[in-house]
């Protein structure tokens, strides 16, 4: 068995990313410059934020935070959104999700411009990225199809089975691993909440992504030997023991799962830095394109 560690490889991608930044400023150019926009005080969220520009930092990229209130109207978010859209110093942002429920999450995610949606959630980009087009591919998906391309993990003609349907997994994941190229050419099926006997469809499974926010959900019982399993579950459950009064818990039952799996990524420690390295590979993407527009 072998552990895909997210870690290591984030690690390496934020080591080539710095690289490319040290030569943009040895030649006089603007670094990259990522914006995130987070509405309310979600505890997870701030999280998620903060190490987003954290990782700006590492790498030498200018980042921005905007903080806004719980209580924020439709109206302010779309006004910030459009600042930005028009600040020519600004890269890419990204609006951190869940959204206060005042707020309409799929007209917030439509205003974000095309160009600057390192996020990969603009429906013309999703559809970009369904059609084979080169465009942001959602940071998560885009980590993972990255980690099972530096193990060399083969996808070509496998049964990849998602667990999850969610806009910003499940969905796109489905979609990448079954289009043309490596990795992807893989047989996939799309289970979510409504599918029935789910056991029978994980047991025939090469491999498994599950993306459905349910601690421990994948047995050892549900998937074949030699499977590749790839947790995107990250819970906080309870727990008096741990410092922070919780501990984050995969969808996966690593302990049991690792002993059948051929590979499988670790909670924490796998896919959730991926997410992370590849926003800002979709930063850099964005800065090159700005400033090809921009010549
Ligand atoms: N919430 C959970 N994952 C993500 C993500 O990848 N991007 C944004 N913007 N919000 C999220």
């Amino acid at each position: 068995m072998t552990i895909l560690d997210g870690k290591k490889v984030s690690n390496d991608i934020k080591d080539e990313i710095t690289i490319e930044v040290k030569k943009m400023k040895e030649n006089g150019e603007k670094v990259p410059h990522l914006a995130a926009v987070i509405v309310g005080n979600d505890g997870a969220s701030l999280t998620y934020v903060g190490s987003k520009v954290r990782s700006c930092e590492r790498v030498g990229f200018e980042s921005t935070m905007v903080r806004l209130s719980n209580t924020t109207s439709e109206v302010e978010l779309l006004d910030k959104i459009e600042e930005l859209n028009n600040n020519d110093d600004i890269d890419g942002f990204i609006i951190q999700l869940p959204l206060p429920p005042q707020i309409n999450t799929q007209k917030v995610l439509m205003a974000v411009h095309p160009d600057k949606d390192v996020d990969g959630f603009h429906p013309m980009n999703f559809g970009k990225m369904a059609l084979d087009m080169s465009t942001f591919i959602p940071a998560t998906p885009f980590g993972i199809l990255e980690l099972l391309d530096r193990y060399g993990v083969e996808t070509k003609g496998k049964h990849t089975v998602v667990i999850g349907r969610s806009h910003i997994v499940g969905r796109p994941m489905s979609i990448l691993m079954g289009r043309k190229g490596f990795p992807g050419n893989s047989t996939v099926t799309l289970t979510h909440s409504h599918t029935k006997n789910i056991t029978q469809i994980t047991s025939q499974a090469d491999i498994i992504i599950s993306a459905l926010g349910v601690p421990n959900f994948l047995k050892a019982e549900m998937i074949k030997d030699d499977a590749v399993i790839i947790d995107v579950g990250i819970t906080r459950v309870p727990d008096d023991s741990a410092a922070r009064g919780y501990i984050i818990t995969g969808d996966v039952d690593f302990d049991n799962v690792s002993k059948k799996a051929s590979y499988i990524t670790p909670v924490p420690g796998g896919v959730g830095p991926m997410t992370i390295a590849m926003l800002l590979k979709n930063t850099l993407l964005a800065r090159e394109r700005h400033r090809a527009y921009s010549k």
